[in-house]
């Protein structure tokens, strides 16, 4: 049963790709959607396609001070939040650990770790007043894997998922569940920049043999947040069509 009957969930980076992507479900499997990336225009033209019981509050969410008004409003506008899908994030740079900017190693943490902390923080009361809530964020197959020339985003990425391991364990007593979603690689948006020849090398390496869609990913996601997963918390979930947990030889 992956029916919200009208709770309330807050995705962010929500704008386009796996965000948008669980928005969509969640609104049709009848959820309040609360949608959140930097992209005023694109956010609202996506909120609006989607129907009322979707809406959206722009923010930047490496702004404390911006994601937790746009945390607020959505609260105001839909009710305390039953879920979060913690999801908005940045690849990075790919360059050499030794050359890396120290500046954007901050950024990418901000965003990928911090941020995510940030909004638990903001929607955890009325989720322990409720005795009810599941959080998800969105980790990577970095989350569990080295990765050479961008340190930045597999340390944030790792440390996402620590994050809502530790969560978990802390709310678990009062009904709050918290969990990870892996994407292995999955077409968005963030993929368009890569040319045809990588993308089939990316390919090669999936025991499938392709990429998923930005819906497959979103089925577990919504599964996740839903009262369907009641007795699901701390777990780390790919979507990856086999990479992780195999070795070809
Ligand atoms: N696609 C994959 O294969 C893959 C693999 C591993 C992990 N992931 C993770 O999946 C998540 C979603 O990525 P995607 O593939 O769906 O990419 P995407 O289509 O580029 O989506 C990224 C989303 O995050 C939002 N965002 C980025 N920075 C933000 C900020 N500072 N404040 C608010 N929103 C921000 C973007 O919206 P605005 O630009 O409007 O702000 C956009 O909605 C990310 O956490 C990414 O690391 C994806």
């Amino acid at each position: 049963m992956t029916d919200f009957a009208g709770r309330h969930v807050i995705v962010t980076g929500a704008s386009s790709g796996i965000g948008l992507a669980t928005a969509q479900m969640l609104a049709a499997r009848g959820a309040k959607v609360s949608m959140i990336a930097r992209r005023r225009e694109a956010l609202e033209v996506e909120a609006t396609e989607i129907g009322t019981n979707a809406a959206a509050f722009a923010a930047d969410v490496a702004d404390r001070a911006a994601l937790e008004q746009a945390l607020a409003d959505a609260a105001a506008h839909f009710g305390p939040a039953y879920g979060l899908f913690a999801n908005a994030g940045l690849a990075g740079n790919f360059a050499p650990a030794l050359g890396y900017s120290g500046t954007l190693f901050e950024q990418v943490l901000t965003v990928n770790l911090t941020s995510v902390f940030w909004a638990m923080q903001a929607v955890l009361p009325a989720m322990v007043d409720a005795k009810e809530g599941a959080i998800l964020v969105t980790g990577s197959m970095a989350s569990k894997r080295g990765m050479a020339m961008n340190p930045a985003y597999v340390a944030s990425k790792h440390g996402v998922l620590g994050l809502s391991r530790a969560i978990a364990v802390e709310m678990a007593p009062h009904g709050v569940r918290c969990n990870c979603v892996i994407p292995g690689f999955i077409e968005t948006p963030a993929f368009d920049l890569i040319p045809p020849e990588q993308a089939a090398r990316i390919n090669q390496r999936v025991p499938q043999r392709r990429m998923g869609s930005a819906d497959e990913l979103a089925e577990v996601a919504c599964f996740l947040l839903s009262p369907a997963a009641s007795h699901v918390t701390a777990q780390n979930w790919a979507v990856d069509g086999g990479v992780l947990e195999t070795l070809e030889v």
